[in-house]
């Protein structure tokens, strides 16, 4: 999958921009703060419907401006396709269009155009709490499988109402006997797909993030990623998803006591965590910064070649924000190696970070100064 041209208009510091990338390597270089990064959060609202930055959407419109507009025109092996996204200032509704037919709701195109982004924030991806690997997984899922978004969003909505009747379990008993058990079976439901999918999910990144580590590493270190599920599910209820459903039910039609005085639902796939752990210890705890960034890596490579084998074929576009000064020169000879055969479109303040990769040829180099994009070589 390839980006082919991207247009961006009233977008943070891009005033306008019109670029047509290489469907190899693109290396967006400019000062601190020249809109490196914006860029790659233009190309990624595209793909998501969101900023990677844990942005709103008024945050991405240009100050001052009403609304902001990107078109991107990509393509997979097969045919070349379009989507636009209109921002409006103080408004949540976005105006979406893919392939010149209006769409209702993002998640109606995610997974139309497909991207991977690593950024040194990714870090945080080993080192924080739990909710950034539940992300990780919601993303990357979200992405291929469209049912998985759906799922998600309808666990979120009942979810929301099974806690508003917690809430007022005592105030309005009637209506909470009513009502409870048709909520729970249907978070019951959900729980069951979601977390049988991220469980078979985090087997295939384990297959390739383990292969990612044994030639990085020379086979020195092994990295183990296991599903924690904060409902005491064991391993063979979360692969079955009948076994699953049934187990959540118990959970959720037992007693109530507990989730009445919490006012909030004890269980389920928004608690669960990923354990990451490199040679049989926590690396939360005990990884130095380089293996940590190593994990991060090999997760998002992973994360490419699993949409590549599930996903007709094609590899899903990276977008590398200022990785390369993060890590050192093994890993870094490792990453460029991983990225090649792939369109690319990373951003660096020194191009002597990225210099094995600049001699590449295909290699677009884009100099980027106060929001203006600047072609310097094909
Ligand atoms: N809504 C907005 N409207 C206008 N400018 C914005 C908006 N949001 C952010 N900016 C500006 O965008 C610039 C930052 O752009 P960006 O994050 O892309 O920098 P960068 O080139 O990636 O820099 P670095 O190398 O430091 O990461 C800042 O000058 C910031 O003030
Ligand atoms: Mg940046």
């Amino acid at each position: 999958m390839n980006c082919r041209r991207i247009y961006v208009e009233n977008f943070r510091n891009i005033e306008s921009a019109d670029l047509t990338f290489s469907p190899e390597i693109n290396i967006l270089q400019g000062d601190n703060a020249q809109g490196k990064t914006n860029m790659l959060e233009a190309v990624y609202l595209t793909a998501l419907g969101r900023s990677f930055r844990q942005a709103g959407d008024n945050e991405m419109i240009e100050f001052g401006k009403d609304s902001c507009f990107i078109s991107n025109t990509y393509c997979d092996s097969v045919r070349e396709m379009n989507i636009k996204i209109n921002l409006f200032a103080g408004k949540k509704q976005k105006a979406i269009e893919h392939n010149g037919l209006k769409v209702n709701r993002i998640s109606e195109i995610v997974g139309a155009f497909k991207v991977i982004i690593f950024c040194p924030e990714h870090l945080s991806l080993i080192k924080e709490g739990p909710s950034l690997r539940r992300a990780f997984f919601d993303v990357a899922l979200s992405q291929i499988r469209p049912v998985y978004i759906n799922a998600l969003q309808r666990y979120n909505a009942v979810l929301r109402e099974r806690n508003t009747l917690l809430k007022n379990a005592i105030q309005s008993k009637e209506n909470f006997d009513g009502t409870i058990d048709i909520w729970s079976e249907q978070l019951a439901k959900e729980a069951a797909f979601i977390t049988v999918s991220r469980v078979k999910y985090l087997k295939m990144i384990q297959t390739y993030a383990s292969e990612c580590f044994r030639d990085m590493t020379s086979d020195r270190e092994k990295p183990e990623f296991v599903y924690m599920s904060s409902s005491g599910l064991k391993e063979e209820e979360c692969t079955d998803e009948n076994l699953c459903r049934q187990r959540y039910s118990e959970l959720y039609n037992g007693r109530h006591e507990r989730e009445i005085a919490a006012g909030a639902t004890l269980w389920g796939i928004h608690k669960d965590d990923i354990d990451i752990s490199l040679n049989g210890s926590k690396a939360r705890f005990y990884c130095s910064q380089g293996q940590q960034r190593s994990l991060a890596l090999s997760m998002k490579i992973a994360e490419g070649e699993i949409i590549k084998r599930l996903c007709g074929g094609d590899y899903p576009v990276f977008l590398l924000d200022d990785v390369f000064s993060e890590l050192d020169r093994s890993r870094r000879e490792y990453l460029l190696s991983s990225i090649k055969n792939k369109q690319v479109i990373l951003t660096s303040c020194e191009l002597s970070n990225i210099s094995d990769t600049a001699k590449i040829s295909n290699s677009e180099l884009i100099s980027v100064k106060n929001g203006v994009f600047t072609r310097i070589k094909n």
